[in-house]
């Protein structure tokens, strides 16, 4: 089956860098969220990461302008329905992705591929909320969209052969290498990565050392791009931590209980980049 058109839920981080490597590629992408400002964010994000393409040489002005001709707004979900795929992005939040995905799946035409982008929930589960749990899968990005290699492609207990060698395919023509991963709590890279981030904020609780030499050890020490707790900044610290609660819920095991600060920070507000505040201030 040939991809055309990507439908997105969610405008988002994840949903704007979805929409965005879509039309580079020469897709169409329809980004819908529930108003128009979160659209309007995430359209001037885009043309944010383009720019960074101009500069860079990898894209012209013309061809940015073709790009952007090739993403859709919209904040009603029926819009989606002339999607070949739709890729949920919306917050990682069980409640919330089993109901736009029984809501999408009202309005999808059987043949339509789901995916979702979560980073840590049961596809198996997610899959069982829709009526076509074999045209059901993860497709699992990294942050920032436009700049990370991979794609997971994590199959359900239920997700054909033919679902994931299209995804998979897809992601090719995305420029992304996919991985096929089984359907398990954080997949492979959240199930090592997010432990480890975990891990770091227990050493900044326990005052071994301050983020900034938490970081440095990680970056000079491990070659690590950007050190654990700015990497948490990025992927923002509510995200992490509903992460964690998946892994300790699913495996029930202590080595995965949250980070008491972790939680006490986003029980602040302060989420990492997103908002501002979190290990880091962002200007
Ligand atoms: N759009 C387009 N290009 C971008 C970009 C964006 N949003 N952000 C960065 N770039 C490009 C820059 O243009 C630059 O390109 P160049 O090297 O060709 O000139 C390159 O990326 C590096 O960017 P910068 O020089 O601005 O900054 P850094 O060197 O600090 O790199 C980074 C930024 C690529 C984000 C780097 O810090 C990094 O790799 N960090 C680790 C990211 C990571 O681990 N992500 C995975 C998170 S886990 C996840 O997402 C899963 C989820 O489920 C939790």
């Amino acid at each position: 089956m040939s991809i055309k058109t990507v439908g997105i839920i969610g405008a988002g981080a994840m949903g704007n860098g979805i929409a965005q490597v879509c039309a580079v590629a020469g897709l169409n992408a329809i980004m819908q969220d529930i108003n128009d400002a979160a659209l309007g964010k995430a359209m001037k994000t885009i043309g944010g990461s383009l720019e960074r393409l101009v500069r860079k040489g990898t894209l012209t002005e013309a061809q940015t302008a073709e790009v952007l001709a090739r993403i859709k707004t919209t904040t009603n979900p029926d819009d989606l329905a002339v999607s070949d795929i739709v890729i949920e992005a919306a917050t990682e939040n069980e409640a919330l992705k089993l109901k736009l995905l029984q809501g999408i799946d009202a309005i999808l035409p059987p043949s339509t591929i789901i995916a979702s982008n979560t980073s840590s929930i049961s596809i198996t589960k997610l899959a069982a909320a829709t009526s076509r749990p074999d045209k059901f899968i993860g497709m699992h990005f990294f942050n920032p969209v436009p700049v990370m290699a991979l794609v997971e492609i994590i199959t359900g207990l239920r997700t054909s052969e033919a679902t994931a060698d299209t995804v998979a395919e897809l992601a090719r023509t995305l420029g992304k290498t996919p991985i096929g991963v089984k359907n398990s709590a954080g997949f492979v890279v959240n199930r090592i990565l997010c432990p480890m981030i975990n891990e770091a904020v227990f050493t900044l609780q326990e005052g071994l050392a301050t983020a900034e030499e938490i970081d440095a050890g990680m970056k000079l020490g491990c070659n690590h791009p950007i050190g654990p707790l700015a990497l948490c900044d990025l992927v923002g610290l509510d995200v992490q931590l509903a992460v964690m609660h998946v892994l300790y819920q699913t495996f029930n095991d202590p080595k995965y209980r949250p980070a008491p600060l972790l939680q006490e920070m986003v029980d602040a507000g302060m989420l990492g980049r997103k908002s501002g505040q979190g290990f880091y201030k962002y200007g």
